[in-house]
C-alpha cells in the first residue's frame, strides 16, 4: 500500500506521520497515535462515537482518511481538558451524569464543543439538533442536554 508522509496538529501539537493510503483517520488516531478515547461503533457514519473536530468542525472520523488530515488542526477529546483542568462540557457531564457507559460521550462531547463555539446560549432544541448525529444507549439524552445548557450558563 502506497505510504503518504503528512503533517498536521493534533490537539495543540505538530505531527508528522507517514500513512497508508487506504487508514481512515478513526483508525489513524486510536492505533497509530493511540488516542483510544476516539470510539470505533458503527465505522459507518450512523452512530457519531468517533466524532472529532477537524479545523473546529465535527467530523466522522470512520468517514475519512488518515491523509486528509494532511495540514488540519485536530481536537479529539484527549485535547478537550488537560489533566484535571477539565472543558467545563465534561464538568457539566460529571456534575448531571450526563454519561453512563460512556461509548458515546466523547463523540458528543466534541459535538456539544462545536455548538457552544458557535451559540453560546443553546436552546434544548438546538442541543437536540446539533446532536441528532450522535446516538446513545444508555441515558435517554435528557441529562446530557441539561449538562450542554449548564455548561453553557457557565460561559463554557
Ligand atoms: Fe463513525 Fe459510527 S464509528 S459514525
Ligand atoms: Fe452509554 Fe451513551 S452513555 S451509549
Amino acid at each position: 500500500m502506497t505510504q503518504h508522509e503528512i503533517s498536521f496538529q493534533i490537539n495543540g501539537h505538530p505531527e508528522q506521520r507517514s500513512v497508508p493510503s487506504n487508514l481512515t483517520a478513526l483508525y489513524f488516531l486510536r492505533e497509530h497515535l493511540g488516542l483510544t478515547g476516539t470510539k470505533s461503533g458503527c465505522d459507518t457514519g450512523e452512530c457519531g462515537a468517533c466524532t472529532i473536530l477537524v479545523n473546529g468542525e465535527p467530523i466522522n472520523a470512520c468517514l475519512m482518511l488518515a491523509v486528509e488530515l494532511e495540514g488540519t488542526e485536530v481536537t479529539t477529546v484527549e485535547g478537550l481538558g488537560v489533566g484535571d483542568d477539565l472543558d467545563p462540557l465534561q464538568e457539566a457531564f460529571v456534575e448531571f451524569t450526563g454519561t453512563q457507559c460512556g461509548f458515546c460521550t466523547p463523540g458528543i462531547l466534541l459535538q456539544a464543543r462545536n455548538l457552544l463555539n458557535r451559540e453560546s446560549d443553546p436552546s434544548p432544541e438546538q442541543i437536540e439538533s446539533a446532536l441528532r448525529g450522535n446516538l446513545c444507549r444508555c441515558t435517554g439524552y435528557h441529562r446530557i442536554v441539561q449538562a450542554v445548557q449548564s455548561a453553557a450558563r457557565e460561559g463554557a
